[in-house]
């Protein structure tokens, strides 16, 4: 008997239904709308990349690359030839032998293991026949050709390996650049933390480092959070320097830090020697006066860097925007570089971070490309952002379904399919049931689904050219040709 078994969502992952997939869909094209008044274009990039580009970008030592990504090897495999002879066999042996000796198949631990056991089963054969054959094949099949793939856990690194791919940066002016969609990290799964989640994020790449392109930026988001009714959000900025200053100041947090090693946890302790910026980030509360004592980035930043901020500072009061200056504002992801943001809103627990970015001017370079490129940017978390709107009560009201076709006898289907295609024509959302119900039923079925308008469409009606609308709201009743009840219902939906 086949086992009876009830499929659910993965852990951390969850289906966005309707009417909510509406307030998805409206959050996501307002910041389309937003983000394009400001010249930025949408970019769409593989869910998946070379594991090493996330290693790289956002370092290996980070909690995203070390714990939470979802790795997979790309299975190629070799072709086995069906049915299989002896001299098939030996061809196979012999192809794998080259493949491994010219460095084909990746020198893993795991692969070698299989290289072995495989020439030790077609050695094996014309003494044992079928069974050494199988152990053969399966040891064929084990071998992982292909390269180590993750699914994103963000997407900077993706859009810096598109700019570089496609020599992004031969092209006029700064390239402003938009994406919306999901992130993968096998995080621990709570209220607004997912295994799946989704982003809206927007990167800026260019030659010019100019504070204006993060005030920009900032501007920007903001517009689209007031959009949005986003409300009571607070702006966080920081700079973290630059390669000539950073690290001074990361070595003199650690000789700082190694003075009060006792004070600290087991996590932070071990942070000192890992990567001691990340102390700074400690929520735990028997920490923080030591934290707080700390040497402070800000006193630390060479003149280059700080003048950039300072100038940062004066943008953001050009453009109205306020914030607060958080010199504890690391941020998770090695790339950064001088400016670093984050808002949170409220309504969302411990998970109060709706949006994180800033600059990384020497990512491109890393990752092999031209030599000067700079970039600035940040990723809304659509789930948190979406999950405030929805705790402080403003979320938007999403037009549902506006017309019910009640329609009884037999003439009047044909005129009820055309009227539902007219009024659709006109962007109505418009439900005509499959079948024919009694008129108390189809109101009853309307008011459940929340139209706003039943039309009802009967033999009368489809003869002599005029039909019911009955709003549901106040039950009131119009009699209307086809043509005054399209006038009517578009101009109802322009003013809704
Ligand atoms: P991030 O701070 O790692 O930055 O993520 C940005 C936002 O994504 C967070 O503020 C949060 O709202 C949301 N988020 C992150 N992890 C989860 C999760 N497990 N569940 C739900 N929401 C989550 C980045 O990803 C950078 N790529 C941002 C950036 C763009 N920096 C420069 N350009």
């Amino acid at each position: 008997m086949t086992e009876k078994r009830q499929f659910r969502a993965i852990k951390g992952t969850r289906d966005i239904l309707p009417p909510d997939s509406a307030l998805w869909n409206w959050f996501e094209q307002a910041a389309r709308e937003v983000f394009e008044t400001y010249n930025f274009r949408d970019v769409r990039l593989p869910v998946f990349e070379d594991t090493q580009l996330f290693a790289r970008s956002i370092g290996a030592d980070t909690d995203v690359v070390s714990k939470e990504m979802y790795t997979f090897e790309d299975r190629e495999q070799f072709h086995v030839a069906h049915p299989l002879s002896l001299v098939d066999v030996i061809r196979l042996d012999e192809a794998v032998a080259e493949a491994w000796q010219h460095g084909k198949i990746p020198r893993t631990t795991a692969n070698e293991a299989e290289v072995i056991k495989l020439h030790e089963a077609c050695r094996d054969i014309e003494r044992e026949g079928t069974p050494a054959v199988l152990r053969f094949l399966d040891s064929v099949r084990n071998l992982a050709l292909g390269d180590s793939l993750t699914l994103r856990p963000e997407a900077t690194a993706s859009v810096a390996r598109a700019y570089i791919e496609h020599g992004m940066h031969l092209l006029p002016g700064n390239q402003k650049l938009y994406y919306v969609g999901p992130m993968f990290r096998r995080e621990r799964p709570q209220k607004g933390r997912y295994r799946q989640f989704y982003q809206v994020g927007a990167e800026v790449l260019g030659h010019s480092e100019a504070p204006a392109i993060d005030a920009e930026v900032l501007e920007m988001l903001l517009v689209f959070f007031k959009r949005v009714g986003l409300a009571n959000t607070t702006l966080y900025v920081n700079s973290i320097g630059c390669k000539e200053c950073r690290p001074k100041y990361v070595e003199l947090l650690r000789e700082e830090l190694r003075k009060v090693k006792d004070k600290l946890g087991a996590d932070s302790q071990r942070r000192i020697e890992t990567n001691p910026l990340r102390v700074l980030d400690s929520k735990l509360p028997e920490e923080q006066p030591v934290i707080e004592k700390l040497p402070h980035i800000s006193e630390h930043l060479c003149s280059a860097c700080r003048q950039h901020f300072s100038e940062l500072k004066d943008e953001l009061h050009l453009r109205d925007i306020s914030y607060d200056e958080n010199w504890r504002l690391v941020r998770g992801l090695d790339y950064y570089t001088r400016t670093t943001f984050e808002v949170t809103a409220t309504g969302l627990g411990s998970q109060n971070a709706v949006c994180g970015g800033g600059r990384y001017d020497g990512l491109v370079e890393l990752l092999g490309g031209p030599a000067g490129v700079k970039g600035i940017g940040f990723a809304i978390g659509t789930d948190r952002a979406i999950l405030s709107i929805q705790e402080s009560g403003s979320s938007p009201h999403v037009p549902g379904l506006s017309v019910l076709i009640a329609r009884m006898g037999a003439k009047a289907y044909p005129v009820a399919v055309n009227i539902a295609k007219k009024l659709r024509a006109c962007g109505l959302t418009v439900e005509l049931p499959p079948e024919e119900t009694k008129i108390g039923k189809a109101l009853g079925l309307a008011d459940k689904l929340g139209a706003r308008y039943a039309l009802i469409v009967g033999d009368d009606e489809a003869a002599s050219g005029t039909y019911t609308l009955k709003r549901l709201a106040d039950a009131e009743q119009k009699k209307l040709t086809e043509g005054e009840l399209l006038e009517y219902l578009e101009s109802e939906r322009r003013g809704s």
